[in-house]
C-alpha cells in the first residue's frame, strides 16, 4: 500500500488521559486492565502492561490531551515531518515522555495533539509482562466523538495521511462516522459525529473470542459491569464489549478485527444501530 505515504505503517502506542483525581483513576486502570504504575518525570503516571500502556495526568476530568503513534524508524519520521510541513501543518514539540528525542506533534481541529515518534528503548511497547496483566489485550485503536466531523476527517485523511476503511453515512450521503487505518488493521482511529467533541473509547485487541469471555469474568470479579455488548461491529467486523471507567470513558475489549486488503478503501455503511452492532442494540452518538 501507500509506499509513498510516510504514515504507513504506524501503530497506536499510547495516549494521555487526565483527571482531577489521577491516583484513583490509576488504581482503577491498574486493577481493571492489569497494569503497573510508574511515575514519570513530567508528573504523569505510566500505566504499563503487555501490549498496552497509557499515561494518566493531572488535569481536567476526562480530557485526552494527546494520542501517540509509533513509527518504525527515523527515516519514516523525517519523511512524515516533511509531509506534514508540506501540508501547512505546524509541527509542535512532542508532549510525551515515552518517545525518543525527535518525536513531533500536530494539533487536530478539536485541539487534541497527535504525536508521532519512536519509543524510547527501555520503554518499548508491550514490554513488561506484569503479574496482573495475564490477559491478552493490545492497545489497538482510539475513537473520538466530534462536533466537527468534516474537518476532523479531512485532517486525519488528507493532512496526516490515514487511509479510510469505512464511512457510515445518512441516506443523503452525510457522513456520521469515519474509520481510518495506518496499517492493514481496519482502524487505528475513528471519529463519530456527536453534539460535543470528546473522547469516545479506547480498544484492546485480544487473540480470540475466549479472551473476551475471560476479560468479562475478570471484570465480574471486580464488580465492574459491562456497559455495551457483547456484540459484533459491522465496520471492522470485530467482536466486542465495552465498560466504563470512573469518568465515563469507554474501554473496549475486541477480537477478530478485520485485516483490510490494500485495495479496499472507502466502503459505506448505513447510519443505523445495526451497523454498530450486528447482534443487537447500537450505541448511537448522533
Ligand atoms: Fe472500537
Amino acid at each position: 500500500m501507500p509506499v509513498s505515504n510516510p504514515l504507513w505503517p504506524a501503530q497506536l502506542d499510547h495516549f494521555r488521559l487526565d483527571s482531577d483525581v489521577p491516583q484513583a483513576l490509576c488504581a482503577f486502570y491498574c486493577q481493571a486492565l492489569g497494569l503497573e504504575a510508574s511515575p514519570q518525570a513530567d508528573g504523569t503516571t505510566l500505566l504499563d502492561g503487555p501490549g498496552r500502556r497509557l499515561l494518566i495526568g493531572t488535569g481536567r476530568r476526562g480530557e485526552q490531551p494527546f494520542i501517540a503513534f509509533r513509527l518504525p524508524n527515523t527515516s519514516q519520521l523525517a519523511a512524515l515531518a516533511a509531509r506534514l510541513t508540506d501540508r501547512g501543518l505546524e509541527l509542535l514539540p512532542s508532549p510525551t515522555p515515552l518517545f525518543q528525542v525527535g518525536a513531533l506533534a500536530v494539533r487536530d481541529p478539536d485541539g487534541r495533539q497527535v504525536v508521532f515518534g519512536l519509543p524510547r528503548p527501555h520503554l518499548s511497547p508491550g514490554g513488561r509482562p506484569t503479574s496482573l496483566g495475564v490477559l491478552p489485550g493490545r492497545l489497538q485503536h482510539v475513537v473520538v466523538a466530534s462536533q466537527n466531523l468534516g474537518p476532523m476527517l479531512r485532517f486525519y485523511e488528507h493532512g496526516l495521511g490515514m487511509v479510510v476503511s469505512d464511512t457510515v453515512r445518512e441516506e443523503d450521503g452525510t457522513p456520521t462516522v469515519g474509520f481510518l487505518r495506518t496499517d492493514p488493521e481496519h482502524h487505528s482511529f475513528a471519529v463519530f459525529r456527536a453534539p460535543q467533541s470528546r473522547p469516545d473509547h479506547h480498544s484492546y485487541e485480544c487473540t480470540c473470542w475466549n479472551d473476551i469471555r475471560d476479560w468479562a469474568d475478570h471484570l465480574a470479579g471486580l464488580r465492574i459491569p459491562l456497559w455495551w455488548g457483547p456484540g459484533r461491529h459491522g465496520p471492522g467486523n470485530n467482536l466486542f464489549f465495552m465498560f466504563q471507567d470512573p469518568q465515563g470513558y469507554l474501554i473496549e475489549l475486541s477480537a477478530e478485527l478485520e485485516v483490510v486488503p490494500d485495495e479496499v478503501r472507502g466502503r459505506f455503511w448505513k447510519h443505523e444501530e445495526r451497523t454498530l452492532n450486528l447482534w443487537g442494540p447500537g450505541f448511537m452518538r448522533s
